[in-house]
């Protein structure tokens, strides 16, 4: 009898219920058939816990996340909350969890589906076989540097509308050197490859951020081929030849970019899961966080249009990262590569011309039956 994975369950706004209640049939899943206990709690964030509450993310939430093994989330946001103030806006509960866990790695893989090649902007012989991971620095840089806000522009007569708007750039070397640690551990389990981007060339964070890899790599890993790059260099080697990549660490700002970049070349952002770590708990297990990296869809919310798979996909990062299920991370990833491989299709994945999507459920529903005839 293994001990129980404890879940807390935060489908957000928008797709976000849609998306994890497929979610939860994989979890009842895997429950019923691999011996494995999970202990699960259900919960707010987002806009659906200002509703509630008035705030994103209730005290009572943040420390339930605190006491679990992992989060998963869906998505936050959606027209009705735009002009919240930006205090209680869906995505500050997000930041919240992030920051008030500690999760400072973000894992963004990218990895084209042989079935949905074609469906990238760029062509299949590009895109096909494409298996990178974009580890993200999540809790510090110019999403929570400080100063930061808008103010009154004072003494400035040429500044015409008066107001000055403030965002710090702001890395330790600490900050640096954990998440460094985190993309070269992971390297070493796949190609051994890291590529490293900031703009040295314009920020002193940057130039922190190079030396600080380069310390990490010489007197840690010097086993794993460590390059650097500009950031914008690398967005555009994204789109030129994504396959030259292995592992690429970033920071805050421009992993959340190039991770979107990264997401669009496998033809679906419908189709990325992340996870963010932190360091581990007394059990062993790192704190961790598990979403999907698309948002919450307004548009296509509440229509059973929305793809599941980004958040079943992020399910599976949980077993792995979290539980070290690493087969059954492998067994629910092999059945959705055959889902896919028989064509089946949600309407995000669909060309004009393609015949009839499955609704996020049957998706769903699909998806577990091929974990089922796996075994
Ligand atoms: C992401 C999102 C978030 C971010 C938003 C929703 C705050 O874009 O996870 O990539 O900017 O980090
Ligand atoms: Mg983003």
């Amino acid at each position: 009898m293994t001990d129980a994975y404890s879940l807390l369950i935060l489908p957000g706004d928008g797709i976000g219920p849609e998306v994890m209640a497929e979610v939860v049939k994989v979890i009842d899943w895997f429950g019923a058939n691999r011996g494995m206990t999970f202990e699960v709690g259900h919960d707010l964030v987002g806009g659906a816990a200002y509703d509630r509450h008035g705030v994103p993310l209730s005290d009572e939430t943040m420390a339930r996340a605190q006491s679990v093994d992992a989060v998963l989330l869906g998505a936050v946001g959606g027209p009705a909350y735009d002009d919240l103030d930006f205090s209680v806006k869906p995505e500050r509960g997000l930041l919240r969890l992030r920051k008030e866990m500690d999760l400072f790695a973000n894992l963004r893989p990218a990895q084209c589906f042989d079935a949905l090649a074609d469906f990238s902007s760029l062509k299949r012989e590009i895109v096909a076989g494409l298996d990178i991971l974009i580890v993200r620095e999540l809790t510090s840089g110019v999403y929570f540097g400080e100063p930061r806000g808008i103010h009154a522009d004072d003494n400035n007569p040429d500044n015409e509308g008066g107001r000055v708007g403030v965002n710090t750039q702001r890395y330790t070397s600490g900050e640096v050197r954990r998440v460094a640690r985190a993309a070269f551990e992971l390297a070493r389990k796949r190609g051994n490859r890291v590529c490293s981007m900031e703009k040295a060339n314009v920020m002193e964070s940057g130039i922190l951020w190079r030396e600080e890899v380069q310390w990490v790599h010489d007197n840690e890993y010097p086993d794993v081929a460590l390059s650097h790059m500009y950031a914008d260099n690398g967005a555009m080697q994204l789109v030129r030849n994504p396959r030259q990549f292995d592992v690429i660490v970033t920071d805050n700002l421009f992993g959340d970019i190039l991770s979107d970049a990264a997401a669009m070349l496998t033809g679906s952002l419908g189709m990325l899961p992340s996870a963010s770590l932190g360091a581990p708990m007394a059990n062993g297990r790192p704190k961790a966080l598990y979403e999907p990296v698309h948002g919450s869809a307004p548009d296509i919310a509440g229509q059973g249009k929305a793809n599941p798979i980004a958040c079943i996909l992020s399910f599976a990062m949980a077993l792995r990262y979290s539980f070290d299920e690493g087969d059954a991370a492998a067994a629910l990833e092999r059945a959705v590569e055959k889902v896919l491989a028989d064509g089946v299709r949600t309407a995000d994945l669909m060309g004009p011309e393609d015949g009839t999507a499955v609704s996020t459920a049957q998706m769903g529903d699909l998806i577990v039956a091929a974990l089922a005839a796996e075994a």
